[in-house]
């Protein structure tokens, strides 16, 4: 059986790591694409040279010509300016829609049937734009974003309950900015809430919703946290490894749930727009929707968390990008 091939636009920090990781778990052969002269082939070689220690035998080949993408089962796109301190993602707008119509006009043309992950921010309007472009059906282009945006609600969790992170289910829905939706309702260690043990640890109920509180307020800024420290750039381990779950999903027809960006065709009520929302992911793609129950608080957050994805992508229509 020929290898999978899995081409990744953008050679920058998260284009590294998502190479470094493939290669590592031998999921394909990479084909590194990055619009600066001689910098994806820099990073291919050096990864590659480290194959004889870390026991891969896939190909890595760093370009800057689209064609080398040419049947690429898997594009994952990171084309574009990360934030520095003190940016939103949506400031990031203008600039990387530019960058996303020449990308997707080449997925297009050279991996005319790949699954497309996007990454590149501001996520929700950058797949909207990649799916406009590329023409694909709207199940074989993704987002990532919640996936992160649950690990690190899940991790806050961890490590304010002194638990193994592996135990904690958190989910996150809605756009990834500052209105991103984490449900407390549904976090859970192993099944048990985790607003019970908060309660527990606290005795006192008050306490425990301030704590829970405190830790959806630091999922949603999480990204901003991380830029404020590296000064130079936003989050790029984390963000790979997500991406990474999405294309294992998908390569080895796993049918995992996992929070994508993806887009509605009514589910949540929401009706042609890109949001985050759980979907089970194969090699289809985002191959189903999993609506869940929301009460009237969790409803209306995402409400406005939708209503914030939509005034993004009417801004990139009147903007005429
Ligand atoms: N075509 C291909 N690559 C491009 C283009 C283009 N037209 N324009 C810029 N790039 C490349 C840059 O040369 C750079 O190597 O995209 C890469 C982006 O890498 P970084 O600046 O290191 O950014 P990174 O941290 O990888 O984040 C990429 O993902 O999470 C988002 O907000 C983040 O939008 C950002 C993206």
């Amino acid at each position: 059986m020929a290898r999978k091939k899995i081409a990744l636009i953008g050679g920058g920090q998260i284009g590294g790591v998502l190479t470094q990781l493939i290669a590592m778990k031998q999921l394909g052969d990479v084909v590194l694409y990055d619009i600066v002269e001689d910098l994806p082939q820099g990073k291919g070689l050096d990864i590659a040279e480290a194959s004889r220690v870390d026991l891969f035998d896939v190909h890595v080949k760093g370009t800057n010509d689209y064609k080398d993408i040419e049947g690429a089962d898997i594009v994952i796109i990171t084309a574009g300016l990360p934030r520095k301190p003190g940016m939103s993602r949506d400031d990031l707008l203008v600039t990387n829609a530019k960058i996303m119509h020449l990308v997707a006009e080449n997925v297009k043309k050279y991996a005319p049937n790949s699954i497309v992950i996007v990454i590149s921010n501001p996520l929700d309007a950058m797949v909207t734009l990649c799916q406009k472009i590329t023409g694909f059906p709207t199940h074989k282009v993704i987002g990532q974003a919640g996936i992160l945006d649950s690990s690190r609600f899940a991790t806050f969790i961890a490590w304010e309950l002194g638990v193994s992170v592996k135990d904690v289910n958190a989910l996150v829905l809605g756009g990834h900015g500052d209105t991103m939706v984490p449900l407390i309702r549904y976090a859970n260690v192993n099944g048990i809430p985790v607003m019970e043990l908060l309660e527990r640890k606290y005795k006192d109920k008050a306490k425990a919703k301030e704590v829970m509180d405190a830790m959806v307020n630091r999922t949603k800024m999480a990204g901003g946290e991380v830029v404020k420290l590296l000064k130079t750039g936003s989050a790029f381990y984390s963000p790979a490894s997500s991406a990474i779950a999405m294309a294992e999903a998908i390569l080895f027809d796993e049918k995992r749930v996992l929070p994508t960006c993806a887009y509605l065709n009514g589910e949540f009520g929401i009706n042609g727009y890109y949001v985050g929302v759980p979907a089970v992911l194969g090699e289809g793609g985002a191959e189903k929707i999993i609506e869940l129950t929301l009460n009237e608080e969790e409803k209306a957050l995402l409400d406005n968390s939708v209503k914030a994805v939509k005034e993004l992508v009417v801004d990139m229509e009147r903007l005429g990008l």
